[in-house]
């Protein structure tokens, strides 16, 4: 097992590019399997979600050529719903996304009941809502979930929550079904634009995402025989933005979309950090203690619950007390318990949480609980004065390529070693 240890205390300065969007590439990924001919995909995250989502395409049939380590030319003309991959898929959450596409493309689709970040229950009956309108039966039992269906036939879903998974799942399972599908109260986050971008690139025709109202008419078959380049990571940008502020740096992000990081930018902008964006960068700095805020987490263009804990830590030292309502998850909180190891005050009680200032925390060995917490122990860790150790990050190299020569390019004086 590896750890990071990082001397902390030096403000991060320079610049950073971002990768492409781990969110949208594990549903590109399998959305590709709807294609009954070749696709290139470009600006892939070199993650380890995405080299096990590639992994279990492969098992299913497809012919995989990597022409670097960014970019994948698929071939998904032969795709056979198999057994062998329930294991790989319980490890991840997003592997539910195969039920979409195998759904849309065969009559059986397969999968271990999905794994993933622990934030509490993750229920995914707005997903099995939406098939069973076009016209499936799904059965989950013995750790597996199995969607079957003669054919599929659009229809009107209304969601009761903007749920990404559901919205995305819905959309794979339309693309090639009888009629027209409506997904009211459709979720709005970037990926799930990059992902009808995608399909519509390969022949299919949404309309809508970004909005929440997505309207998908089913045709007959995705040919491809196209490229695609996947969306910025939008999390990552604001992981950049965050840790930032926190080390008092100046850090400039490259091959980002400014308008997709609004609500984190009004945030900065509230506590007293700068944001100045232009073209695909956004330069973020802060010379001074960043003032108390209140934050609510709500689906996209509301903060994102995926940079709530990168937050936590600029309000864990920012002058004041500071509130935190995580609406997303049930349990998001797990990383104040190791900030506070770090000198921090921070009373998380469900969903919300209570951060009063400290002026400094201080460097000590602390556990990733999952990706986005580690991301925030990492930031602490170049906040701090003294020396992290930071346990399990292989939360962290799930969403996050080369992370840490990413921090080190900035001036962070951290190392990967084994345990
Ligand atoms: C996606 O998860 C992301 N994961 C999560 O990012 C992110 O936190 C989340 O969207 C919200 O933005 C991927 O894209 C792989 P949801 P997802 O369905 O799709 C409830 C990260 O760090 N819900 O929008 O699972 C659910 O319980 C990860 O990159 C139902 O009740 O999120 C939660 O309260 C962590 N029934 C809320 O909706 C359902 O059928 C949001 O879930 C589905 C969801």
């Amino acid at each position: 097992m590896e750890k990071l240890v990082i001397k902390g205390g030096t403000p991060l300065k320079g610049s950073v590019t971002v990768s492409g969007a781990k969110n949208a590439a594990v549903a590109i990924l399998p959305a590709a399997l709807l294609i009954d001919g070749v696709c290139t995909i470009d600006n892939l995250p070199n993650i380890s979600d995405v080299k096990l989502y590639v992994k279990i395409i492969e098992s299913l049939g497809a012919k995989i050529e990597w022409k670097n380590e960014h970019e994948i030319v698929l071939d998904t003309r032969h795709i056979e719903c198999t057994d062998e991959t329930l294991d790989l898929t319980r490890k991840f959450r997003a592997s539910y996304y195969l039920l979409g596409s195998l759904l849309g493309r065969s009559k059986v689709a397969k999968v271990g009941s999905p794994g993933g970040c622990n934030l509490g229950s993750r229920p995914i009956d707005l997903h099995i809502k939406g098939f069973e309108a076009l016209g499936a039966t799904v059965d989950v039992s013995n750790g597996n979930i199995t969607a079957t269906r003669d054919k599929l036939v659009g229809n009107s879903i209304y969601l009761d929550f903007a749920s990404v998974g559901a919205t995305i799942n819905i959309m794979l399972a339309s693309v090639l079904a009888e009629g027209t599908t409506t997904i009211d109260n459709a979720a709005k986050e970037p990926h799930i634009v990059d992902v009808a971008n995608f399909l519509n690139t390969m022949g299919a025709d949404i309309r809508g995402a970004g909005t929440d109202i997505i309207k998908i008419h089913g045709v007959e078959k995705l040919t491809g025989n196209k490229s695609y380049s996947v969306v910025p990571d939008q999390i990552e940008t604001g992981t950049f933005m965050l840790a930032a502020v926190a080390t008092k740096g100046d850090i400039t992000i490259k091959n980002c979309i400014s308008k997709h990081l609004e609500s984190v930018t009004a945030k900065l902008l509230e506590i007293g950090a700068n944001v100045e964006s232009s073209g695909d960068e956004i330069r973020v700095w802060c010379d001074k203690r960043t003032s108390k805020a209140n934050i609510k987490t709500l689906p996209y263009p509301g903060f994102p619950t995926d940079l709530q804990p990168q937050m936590g830590v600029v309000l864990a030292i920012s002058d004041g007390t500071s509130i935190i309502n995580e609406s997303i998850w049930e349990s998001r909180f797990q990383y104040t318990n190791e900030l506070n190891k770090m000198g921090a005050k921070i009373t998380a009680q469900g969903k919300s949480a209570v951060f009063e200032g400290v002026e400094t925390l201080y460097g000590a060995p602390v556990y990733s609980t999952d990706l986005r917490a580690g991301a925030a122990l990492l930031i602490a860790g170049c906040a701090a004065q003294g020396t992290t150790e930071i346990y399990n990050i292989e939360h962290i190299d799930r969403g996050y390529e080369k992370i840490e020569e990413k921090f080190r390019q900035l001036g962070s004086n951290i190392q990967r070693v084994e345990e």
